[in-house]
């Protein structure tokens, strides 16, 4: 299906960098679910796609997901979209865009129910039904009645379970995989139109031009900006870099969700399916301090309350352990039997990871950064869009976001457990459906710029000859501590204006890099590099728009600014950045006060309770 050619790039450095072309009327960028079934719905729709990804699809980080997939299938007690949508409104603390989160909720079913023909194995109730358990923050009943079981579970491997459904279904279709393929930039036009990217294959070196009518970043988030996180170490948000580096802005980039129960020291994720399963915390007192916290729903509030909850009793001095820092996660009041069933995944990591066996001990956890809410910004049809002329919602023609890269927005400020994988597929399906309304299979392609691969080229051969005197490592892991310390649960204007200068002087350092692997085969001194450069850019509007932002909403909890401020604050948040300059300007969209349909009034803003 490929239509291949050579032609040989401008020289870098003095070295010729020759150039494999491909065309296709979509690329997908990223194998994990959304980029999946998003490859599955242009597939399907005749046209002819490319997905492109760093790993083997069935490595993507999708795989690791856990606790489930929300939707109001209503298979375990009364529920439907609207509840759904409300406590997503709720959890977003108002930040969330009210038409996409209504889409998100209407879709939701249809997309699980999708997944179950394709064969997904979920866990099922007695009578046959998906099984559902409960999560934080989701609620029946506009938030007045008892927890809702929404989420859909194959175990606690649900994520693992849809990744390979879904590689499955993209194979059936047809789709072209180009697996092991780094993307470096995205070609963009002179009218500010994407026609494509360019990549490195990463086990030849070679350098391959994919140009495409659609460009469909899925490419996920960028938790390994911080120094402990649940996200696989590939989780390097390489498409928001991309975006920053083509000019666009990166949005709310201040909101990021610390899960309650990471392991303490390793970080792998406890999934909240084990508190959906009955388990909760206690402090050193032997306390169920939750009560206290959230006296409704206790252990099952959304995950910023529980990790600020946990942050205090630890900074109050009833954290357990040697050194009192940090909680215990009771699952041994639990039947060993639904141990063994719902949960065998965290029964194993605990007991590897922490040496605990769950049917008897308790086990120790510590809030881990977990999740992005802010990316690339985009409409619930998943085309990104940009400010122009005043109007805050101008398509950019030719490109696509979905899935964790993309701030649609639907989570706001803090996003509620188990509405990432539904995110996923509600959107990749999005961005399908509308790809097949915008592109006609084999249409002609916009000519490419004469300096298509040039971005991308010297940014490669930059870093591939770089001799400065300070190791890739040495940086990461400078910029890591730096988010990990200053822009944590708890911020305040001092750590944050601190935060600022050591971010920004990591940046600088930058231009010391040291590469000390000059080859192009299999280079990962080289490729973790281009990583680098891609986290730093985002840890910097990162730390920038959490500085900026002087009040307290979700997962963004500054202690100088207790309280959320509707007044001035009820925006979006957009980071661009000079790269060159290595400066960030912040600039405002205005959140969404409106649904997608008339069946739905706007929820209006209350205190957030529980
Ligand atoms: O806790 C978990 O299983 C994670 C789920 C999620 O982040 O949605």
């Amino acid at each position: 299906m490929t239509m291949t050619q050579s032609s040989a790039a401008p020289a870098q450095n003095g070295k010729a960098y020759p150039i494999t072309d491909h065309t296709f009327d979509v690329v997908v960028v990223g194998a994990g679910g959304a980029g999946l079934r998003a490859t599955v719905g242009c597939s399907q729709a005749g046209l002819r796609t490319a997905c492109i990804s760093k790993v083997f699809p069935t490595r993507s980080h999708t795989v690791a997901a856990q606790g489930g997939v929300a939707a109001s299938l209503a298979n375990m007690g009364p529920d439907n979209w609207k509840w759904h949508m409300y406590d997503t409104v709720k959890g977003s603390d108002w930040l969330g865009d009210q038409d996409s989160i209504e889409y998100l909720c209407r879709n939701a079913p249809a997309a699980v129910y999708e997944l179950e023909h394709w064969g997904v194995p979920f866990s099922r109730t007695e009578d046959g039904k998906i099984y559902q358990r409960p999560f934080g923050g989701m609620t029946t009943d506009f938030g007045h009645g008892p927890p809702a079981q929404r989420t859909c579970a194959a175990a606690d491997r649900t994520g693992h379970a849809m990744l390979h459904t879904l590689y499955g279904q993209a194979l059936k279709h047809s789709t072209e995989f180009f697996i092991e393929y780094f993307a470096i930039d995205l070609i963009m036009d002179a009218e500010g139109r994407c026609c494509g990217v360019v990549c490195l294959k990463l086990d030849d070196g070679t350098i391959h031009r994919f140009r495409a009518n659609l460009t469909i970043l899925a490419t996920g988030g960028y938790g390994r900006a911080f120094f402990s996180a649940t996200s696989a170490h590939t989780c390097t948000g390489d498409g928001n870099a991309m975006v920053l580096r083509a000019g666009l802005p990166l949005q709310d980039m201040e909101f990021v969700q610390f899960h309650p129960t990471g392991i303490y020291g390793a970080g792998c994720l406890i999934t909240e399916g084990a508190r959906g399963e009955g388990g909760y915390l206690t402090n050193s007192e032997g306390e169920r301090f939750m009560e206290r916290y959230a006296p409704s729903v206790k252990d099952l509030a959304p995950r910023d309350m529980v990790s600020r909850a946990m942050t205090m009793e630890i900074r109050e001095g009833r954290g357990v352990g040697k050194s009192k820092d940090h909680i215990f996660l009771h699952l041994d009041h639990l039947d060993p039997k639904i141990l063994h069933q719902r949960l065998p995944g965290i029964s194993e990591s605990a007991k590897i990871f922490a040496g605990v066996d769950v049917t008897k001990e308790p086990i120790p956890v510590l809030p881990t950064v977990h999740y992005n809410m802010g990316g690339i910004q985009t409409n619930f049809y998943g085309e990104v869009v940009k400010k122009h002329d005043g109007n805050p919602d101008v398509v950019v023609p030719g490109l696509m976001a979905i899935g964790e890269a993309a701030c649609v927005s639907v989570h706001g400020a803090n996003r509620l457990g188990s509405n990432s994988l539904i995110d996923l597929v509600v959107f990749g399906r999005a961005a399908g459906h509308r790809a097949a309304e915008i592109v006609s299979p084999g249409e002609k392609q916009v000519d490419l710029p004469a300096d298509s691969a040039d971005l991308a080229l010297s940014r490669l051969d930059h870093f591939r000859n770089a001799k400065g005197g300070t190791p890739t490592a040495e940086l990461r892991l400078r910029m890591q501590k730096v988010m990990q310390n200053n822009c944590a649960v708890y911020r305040t204007g001092e750590t944050l204006e601190e935060g600022k200068k050591l971010i920004h002087d990591v940046w600088r350092a930058k231009s010391d890099v040291k590469v000390t692997d000059r080859s192009l085969i299999w280079n990962s001194d080289l490729v973790e590099t281009l990583e680098f450069d891609n986290l730093i850019i985002q840890a910097v509007v990162t730390m920038e728009g959490a500085a900026n932002r002087t009040e307290s909403r979700g997962a963004h909890a500054r202690e100088d600014f207790s309280k959320r401020d509707d007044q001035n604050w009820m925006k979006h948040t957009l980071a661009s950045i000079d790269n060159d300059a290595q400066t960030v300007s912040i600039d405002y969209r205005p959140v969404h006060s409106y649904t997608m349909t008339n069946e739905v009034s706007y929820i209006e803003p209350k205190e957030r309770v529980y």
